[in-house]
């Protein structure tokens, strides 16, 4: 009898495993979550276009804006998810805290949003241009083109003190490695990531430390002595913090390798480059990298649409901002 009873019940278990298994196999699928390519296919076709025809005015104005919205994308990402939060204008938002405050190439932003609300009103996000405009900003330099899964939705936080978290010039590779696996990211993804610096500029005030002997500390003894020498004349040990240096000095404005092979030879120009030389947990990744049967723009692209999905907010999260600068 007890053992009639035990068959019953694992007949039933079976049986409920069964249509449950099948049930989810065959369910439809829930609200569609997470970003994909071509969202804007049917609801607003032309949104790719208008973005990249922006971004495109404002590089031929100023060729700075393609490193600066570069950066900001990375700046955006890092802090609460790929959710434009770093666009927001106002007191104590993200935009304020320390390390965005020389990031550049907002106006390209609100141009691709003001003409997609005239085209598209209250369809695509800010997050989603400022993802498309940071592959806009390698083409435009020379880099390789890539799809950009859209989707996302506009966050409606940003506080100066989450900025905190960002990865700085003087951070080791332990540290950076900590801040990129805190978001998902691996060390190959840093290493790759970090060859966003092919393009663009620091100032002096963010790596000065390494060039001087100061209190009794000698300079950076990593740093190539005929480089040393050039950047003390760039940046001189009283002279304007705010002066720019190429980060991947000799080839500042074309995404390519060159940014590894000058770390290759003493010439980083933040510690925090030159130390993924120095540091043989990601040396070998450098030397792949900067090799002539580099993957660098395919591993870019990839890590990229990785680092553009960190924290996303998809279906009925967030919102679609009227304006990139302020919440609706
Ligand atoms: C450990 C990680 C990183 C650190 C510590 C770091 C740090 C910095 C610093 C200190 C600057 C100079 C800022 C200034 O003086 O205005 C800079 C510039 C820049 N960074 Fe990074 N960065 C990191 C990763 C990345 C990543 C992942 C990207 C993009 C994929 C990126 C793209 C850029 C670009 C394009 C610039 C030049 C900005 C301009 O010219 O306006 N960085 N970075």
């Amino acid at each position: 009898m007890g053992l009639d009873r035990s068959l019953c019940l694992f007949i039933a278990f079976l049986s409920y495993l069964v249509i449950s298994v099948h049930g989810q196999a065959t369910a439809r699928p829930g609200p569609v979550s997470g970003t994909r390519i071509g969202f804007y296919a049917t609801t607003c076709p032309t949104a790719e276009t208008i973005v990249r025809n922006a971004v495109t005015a404002a590089f031929r104005s100023n060729p700075a804006i393609a490193p600066g919205i570069l950066r900001m994308f990375f700046h955006d990402c890092f802090v609460l998810g790929c959710d434009a939060s770093i666009l927001i204008s106002g007191a104590n938002t993200e935009r304020t805290a320390g390390p965005n405050g020389n990031l550049r190439g907002f106006e390209a932003l609100d141009n691709a949003k003001t003409q997609l609300e005239a085209t598209c009103p209250g369809v695509v996000s800010c997050a989603d241009i400022l993802a498309l405009a940071a592959r806009d900003t390698v083409v435009l330099t020379r880099g390789t083109s890539w799809q950009v899964p859209t989707g996302r939705r506009d966050g409606r936080v940003s506080v100066a003190a989450n900025a905190n978290n960002l990865p700085g010039p003087r951070d080791s590779v332990a540290v950076q490695q900590q801040k990129f696996s805190a978001v998902g990211l691996n060390t190959r993804d840093l290493v790759v990531l970090v060859g966003g610096h092919t393009i663009g500029t620091a100032g002096c005030g963010v790596f000065r430390n390494r060039l001087f002997n100061t209190t009794g500390q000698p300079a950076d003894p990593t740093i190539d002595p005929t480089f040393l020498a050039q950047l003390q004349t760039q940046c001189p040990q009283n002279g304007d913090a705010s002066v720019r240096v190429d980060l991947d000095t000799g080839s500042g404005t074309t995404f390519d390798t060159s940014y590894y092979n000058n770390l290759s030879r003493g010439r980083g120009v933040l510690q925090s480059d030159q130390v993924l030389w120095t540091d043989p947990a990601t040396r070998p990744i450098v030397q792949q990298l900067m090799s002539p049967r580099s993957t660098f723009n395919a591993e870019f692209a990839r890590s990229m649409v990785r680092m553009s999905n960190i924290g996303v907010l998809t279906g009925a999260n967030g919102e679609i901002r009227r304006v990139c600068s302020a919440i609706n």
